[in-house]
């Protein structure tokens, strides 16, 4: 098998893998480069769809401070944000946003120059930071793009995914197996670095507000190969994608910010609701609008609610969300006079490896930023557009960390290893695979029984389908192909899903069983752990 060798190399392209890999290029003590490897093409990810924002704690803005978005963060968390790494993230964000501005990324700004910040559901104040308006990511991604394809020590390789940790009997990460789909090929990288930074598990679920790469395949390779993962149950689904019918699966969001700036939900017989549910009405916490929309969709027997925007200026509404009001009107809706049609979809995961803030994982070599990490600031409910700055600082920290690391020459793999990368350098015989229809499947169990209202008796039911579904796709290890590597990631994906929401016997934050009650007391992170004798166990 072909193989290659680069201090550090960066598995994914979102926010937090550009980012990363441009801040470690800029470290002296990376001889052998930094490649960044990445599914589809360079930027192609959950985070160049961001729409409402980033926070930013910043010193433009002296209405704001830490003390403020850390206490907005732990109340959205549900008691289980990590105080400390919280409070880090935030301290963190003037330095971080303002080196992004210097990457060359374009915040809003008014006319007299001066950053604009808007506010969204949950935030005590305006201190979201917007690009081209709702094209948050775009701006962000595309901005990282063109100076990561500028820099001479970053070598990109698109099209590629990663299928297996390389890690040794040490527990050392010493690189990873890359599958080509250009090539059909499989290639070996070596690297004493290897940062994963590939998202999250939207497409797990039948409605999604994630584009089709977000299949898990990180936490599920860092899951095979011995890491820590942290708090799967807590899947975010956002109130408001645009249902335009039940068929409509991947679904375009319609920002928060848009109730922000006053638009209300309403049910199908035009009343609004959000007052019955939350003090807070359309600025509740999103589980708090979720579950309030979702109740009102089962109430009436409707598959979606409306968001009615047409209580905005016209004019402001079609200058602040033009990716927005574009796509409702190439749907027909012109939204400054319809009200949108709208559900929950599944949006993003809180859970993931562990981590701390500057990416080290339980396992040394192999770090995990982004989505794709756990690092405790979003507890049990992500407070919005903390993702993306998560992502930006944790790359930031992780350059820091590396930048003072003694990086040995990755050689030193054992017998284990050997072993796995015979796995891949042999042939595979054997049946195909229909995995569109078994991705429907997976997604449509997912969704009727690990969704926004979850009981024992789905759950276990859900449990038993994927253990099912494991033994009739006989692949070990080695796949044939990108779409088979994603269906045996989503596998791993949804058990883990599944073991966590078993074993919290509580409703907290996103993760709601219709057999408990809502507690913020006690918080406990779920952690799950491969080992020959696979356990479950917690943690304070
Ligand atoms: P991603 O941006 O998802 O990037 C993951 C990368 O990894 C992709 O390039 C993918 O192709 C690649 N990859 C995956 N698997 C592999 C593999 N096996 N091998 C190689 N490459 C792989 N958050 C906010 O803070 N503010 C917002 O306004 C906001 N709006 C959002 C709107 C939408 C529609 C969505 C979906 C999410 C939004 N979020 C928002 C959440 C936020 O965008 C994401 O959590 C964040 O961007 C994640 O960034 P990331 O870099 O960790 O992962
Ligand atoms: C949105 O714009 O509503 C999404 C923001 C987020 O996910 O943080």
């Amino acid at each position: 098998m072909k193989y290659s060798e680069y201090s550090a190399v960066v598995i994914g392209s979102g926010a937090a893998g550009l980012y990363a890999a441009l801040k470690l290029s800029e470290q002296i003590n990376l001889p052998e480069g930094v490649l960044i490897i990445t599914k589809d093409s360079l930027g192609e990810s959950n985070s160049k769809y961001a729409q409402g924002g980033i926070v930013g704690v910043l010193h433009q803005n002296p209405a704001d401070n830490v003390e403020s978005h850390v206490k907005d963060t732990l109340k959205a968390g549900a008691g289980l944000s990590d105080e400390e790494t919280t409070e880090f993230i935030s301290k963190s964000s003037d330095e971080v946003i303002n080196d992004l501005i210097n990457c060359g990324v374009n915040f809003d700004k008014d006319e007299a120059g001066h950053l604009t910040f808007t506010l969204e559901a949950a935030h005590s104040i305006r201190r979201i930071l917007h690009s081209g308006g709702d094209a948050t990511g775009k701006g962000i991604t595309e901005s990282l793009s063109k100076a990561v394809r500028k820099d001479k020590n970053i070598t990109v390789l698109e099209n590629a995914m990663a299928v297996e940790i390389l890690v040794n009997a040490d527990k050392e990460c010493k690189g990873a197996i890359i599958y080509n789909e250009l090539t059909g090929e499989h290639e070996i990288v070596y690297t004493s670095a290897l940062i994963i930074a590939t998202g999250g598990v939207g497409q797990l679920y039948k409605y999604t507000t994630n584009p089709l790469g977000a299949t898990g395949d990180g936490v599920a390779l860092a899951y095979e190969a011995g890491a820590i993962i942290q708090d799967m149950e807590f899947i975010q689904f956002h109130p408001t994608a645009l249902a335009l019918s039940p068929e409509s699966k991947n679904r375009f969001l319609i920002s928060e910010a848009v109730r922000g700036e006053g638009a209300k939900l309403i049910n199908n017989n035009g009343e609004e609701f959000m007052s019955k549910y939350s003090d807070k009405r359309e600025l509740a916490p999103r589980d708090v609008v979720t579950r309030a929309i979702f109740s009102e969709m089962n109430k009436n027997h409707n598959s979606n609610v409306f968001l009615n925007a047409s209580i905005i200026n016209p004019e402001k509404l079609f200058n602040r969300f033009p990716t927005i009001s574009g796509r409702c009107r190439e749907n027909g809706i012109d939204i400054s006079k319809k009200p949108i049609p709208v559900a929950p979809a599944a949006h993003y995961t809180m859970g993931g490896i562990r981590a701390e803030v500057d990416g080290k994982t339980s396992i040394k070599g192999l770090y995990a930023i982004g989505e794709a990490a756990s690092t405790g600031l979003h507890g049990a409910n992500r407070l919005a557009s903390n993702s993306l700055l998560e992502c930006v600082v944790c790359a930031y920290e992780l350059a820091n960390y590396i930048s003072f690391s003694n990086l040995e020459t990755p050689k030193m793999i054992d017998e284990g290893i050997i072993k796995m990368i015979d796995v891949y350098s042999r042939s595979i015989k054997g049946r195909t695979y229909d995995i569109p229809t078994l991705k429907s499947k997976l997604q449509e169990l997912m969704w009727n029984n690990v969704g926004i209202i979850r009981t024992e008796e789905g759950l276990i039911k859900a449990q038993k389908e994927i253990e099912r579904m494991k033994n009739n796709f006989k692949r070990f290890r080695k796949c044939l192909n990108r779409d088979e590597y994603e269906y045996r990631n989503m596998l791993t994906i949804a058990s883990l899903i599944i073991e966590s929401a078993l074993s919290r016997k509580e409703s907290r934050g996103a993760h709601s069983r219709a057999d408990f009650k809502q507690t913020n007391d006690n918080p406990m992170h779920s952690n799950i752990l491969k080992t020959d004798e696979k356990e479950l166990f917690y943690v304070e």
